[in-house]
């Protein structure tokens, strides 16, 4: 199998590496959403990890709706430990053996709620062609059509209020499946994070893009900024990449996501960048993130799902069934998040949990 270049050879290291130092500034933890995301909280800003906790048992954490505010924040937090944890968090909670059981009682139920919606199968060819079809929400257009065709500003700053949840740690959750692949689906993915990562250059991070892109926007750039304003859909979208990539048993299912948003991207970077011309902020500032997008993902597009997802089936063909949930795993996600989005802007409400200054202030209903 030939492997697509995607953009060959190390920059020799810049000056502007250092100015990366910006993005390492950081939120503290967010505020609970209920009574298990307030056990953990608690645990973590007041316990010492070194003890044993007292956290909700299976039969407590199963009453719970498995995509509600409380369970998907409580899931939130848990998979942070894994990527840069909070402020004033010991890095020591990572592996607490209570933590580590409560995040797998959690994840049973997420587990378990993504597969009772989605439809399972193993019709690879047939998933990823629906990808390429525009998307139709019911209740009207997609959230980048509805952006670039009458979308105003203050929903924009919403859309990338959200979206800073899971942009400002991108491509993270992926680099967790490396080790679990092997050959040329281990050396094309690695080829498509490396220009996620920015080719060897810490300014061009598609993550600090995004962190440009809110600093433009003039909204809050730090890491975790918005977790407090972003609503269950929001952060299940984020954890659906936390869970399968944490599981070498979802490998496949990463694999799928991976796919399914590089498929989707390019096309919908287009729109962004509409949109923002549309609203006056048609300057690379403001452009830059999307733009890198839709030049860099029509051929992580093709590596994906020619070298990443061929190869890797080619020596697990019993992969096939978890590449498809992935996918669909992720359709289903980006469609409740998209008609959440949809109801609350048509109705003149805020889609976040906190309003921005300049959107309306009526509260969302999530
Ligand atoms: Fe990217
Ligand atoms: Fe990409």
């Amino acid at each position: 199998m030939t492997a697509i270049p995607v953009r060959a050879g190390l920059p020799s290291v810049r000056p502007q590496a250092r100015a990366c130092a910006r993005s390492a500034h950081h939120a503290p933890p967010p505020s609970p959403r209920g009574e298990l995301s307030a056990a953990v909280l608690g645990a973590l800003t007041g316990a010492d990890p070194g003890e044993p906790l007292r956290l909700p048992r299976p039969s407590e954490t199963a009453a719970a709706d498995p995509l509600g505010e409380d369970v998907q924040l409580t899931l939130y937090v848990l998979y942070e430990l894994h990527y840069r944890g909070f402020p004033g968090v010991p890095a020591a909670w990572e592996w607490h053996p209570d933590l580590l059981r409560l995040r797998g009682d959690l994840e049973r139920g997420f587990e378990g709620a993504l597969r009772e919606h989605t439809t399972g199968g193993t019709d690879l060819p047939g998933e990823l062609d629906a990808l390429l079809t525009e998307p139709v929400h019911p209740q009207g257009p997609s959230v980048s059509h509805h952006l670039a065709d009458t979308g105003v500003w203050w929903q924009l700053r919403e859309h990338l209020a959200h979206r800073s949840v899971y942009h400002l740690k991108e491509a993270d959750p992926h680099a967790w499946v490396i080790p679990r692949l092997t050959g040329q689906a281990k050396a094309s993915l690695v080829a498509v994070e490396f220009d996620e990562f920015g080719g060897g250059r810490g300014e061009r991070v598609h993550a600090r893009l995004f962190a440009d892109l809110l600093a433009a926007a003039e909204l809050d750039d730090r890491y975790g900024g918005y977790l407090d304003a972003a609503p269950a859909v929001t952060l299940a979208t984020v954890n659906l990449m936390s869970l399968t990539g944490l599981h070498r048993s979802l490998r496949g299912a990463l694999v799928g996501h991976f796919a399914a948003a590089e498929i989707t991207t390019a096309p919908s970077a287009r729109r962004m960048v509409r949109a923002l011309e549309r609203s006056g902020h048609g300057e690379p500032a403001f452009t830059h993130f999307y733009t890198e997008h839709i030049e860099a993902d029509a051929v992580h597009e093709q590596v994906m799902r020619h070298e990443v997802i061929g190869a890797l089936l080619a020596a697990e063909p019993e992969l096939t069934a978890d590449v498809v949930f992935g996918i669909q795993a992720t359709s289903l996600l980006e469609e409740r998040l998209a008609a959440h989005l949809m109801s609350a802007w048509s109705a003149e409400r805020t889609s976040l949990r906190l309003p921005l200054p300049d959107g309306p202030h009526a509260a969302t209903n999530s």
